[in-house]
């Protein structure tokens, strides 16, 4: 058997293994054992020797060609075990973009805060400014000046929070509506004309029910100047109702009583759910009731520094809270200050 037999089944043997490599590992293996110096070719070349002088210049040749076509396979099978290797490490870091991703969290309005805004917006087209005026009032600016003296039968309309304070000081308390506003407002401008509303909270120790809360918000109204008369209120009001219900809105006003109005109204738009017919939310009578109002009283005018033979004003009082639940059907006041998600992200 010659040397040339022997180097082409060497051959054949080495790249056949080498196409069953698949990693570097084995790739060194594979180089030492057949280029390495104690590799299968340093083998064969000892055996060079032994040949006739005359025959050893064309099995040197052989032998080169044999190196080189190795050193040749060994190269080209290092490329693809390299290109494999990368393709595995993109397909273990692939992301895979066909998730859907993840919906960004957004912040919204409360509801009552929208509402607030939009009968800010309301009132402002007709000309009202926003006055602010304190949560923690004075017996004195929730019920006296307001025509309530000291026990008038009509404070027992509003369940009082009152504050911790030393024996024989004024007592102080959480107002139970807005309109105390009205005279910190009046002692403000008087005697100028004013036309301001007053938003803001109000808190009342009630029984929580689902009409009911112990903390809700009101916007409270008021206009005083010369000549201001009870059609003035009305049409302001009609004018407000027709913006937020829609201009085919009915509407209607009612005798009342309040302490520092008078005369005295409520104000009531036509049910949204049953057009007027009756139902569980009208309480079967076709009507809401959606504010408190009057003719600002003169003892209130005075109080607040007007002269009520000279001007006179009108006032009222809604609840933010329940023109949002008229508005949207919402079934029980407890779910504004609940927190709770499920209410707040119909509200987007
Ligand atoms: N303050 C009254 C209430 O809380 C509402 C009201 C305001 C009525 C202004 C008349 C005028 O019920």
């Amino acid at each position: 058997m010659s040397i040339g037999d022997d180097l082409q089944r060497l051959r054949e043997q080495a790249v056949s293994q080498l196409d069953a490599t698949h990693d570097s590992a084995a790739l060194a293996e594979w180089k030492a054992r057949y280029l390495g110096k104690q590799g299968e070719l340093a083998r064969l070349s000892r055996g060079l020797g032994a040949l006739a002088p005359a025959e050893r210049p064309a099995a040197g040749q052989q032998f080169n060609a044999t190196r080189g076509a190795l050193e040749h396979a060994l190269s080209a099978a290092e490329q693809r075990v390299k290109e494999a290797a990368q393709r595995d490490a993109f397909e273990a870091e692939a992301l895979d973009i066909t998730l859907p991703g993840r919906q960004p969290a957004l912040g919204r309005l409360h509801p009552s805060t929208q509402t607030l805004r939009t009968i800010a917006t309301v009132f402002g087209e007709m000309g009202f400014q926003i006055w602010e005026s304190p949560e923690v009032e004075t017996d004195a600016f929730n019920f006296g000046l307001l025509n309530m003296p000291a026990d008038h039968p009509a404070r027992d309309m509003w369940d009082t929070f009152y504050l911790d304070t030393p024996p024989g000081d004024e007592r102080v308390l959480l107002r139970t509506h807005t309109s105390p506003g009205q005279i910190h407002a009046m002692r403000h401008y008087a005697p100028q004309p004013i036309r301001v509303i007053l938003p803001g909270k109000c808190y009342r120790y009630e029984q929580i029910t689902a009409r009911h809360e112990m903390q809700f918000h009101q916007v409270e109204g008021l206009a005083v100047g010369e000549r201001i008369s009870l059609a003035d209120l009305k049409g302001t009001l009609v004018g407000f109702a027709r913006r937020l219900y829609g201009q085919a809105v009915r509407t209607r006003f009612r005798g009342s009583y309040f302490p520092f109005t008078e005369p005295s109204v409520e104000f009531d738009i036509e049910c949204f759910l049953c057009g007027g017919n009756g139902c569980r939310v009208c309480k079967h009578s076709g009507w809401l009731e959606i504010l408190g109002a009057g003719m600002v009283h003169p003892n209130v005018l005075r109080n607040g520094g007007y002269d009520p033979a000279r001007v006179s004003g009108f006032a009222f009082g809604m609840g933010p809270e329940r023109i949002a639940m008229l508005r949207y059907g919402i079934d029980d006041i407890r779910w504004f200050f609940s927190g709770d998600e499920r209410f707040l992200q119909q509200f987007g």
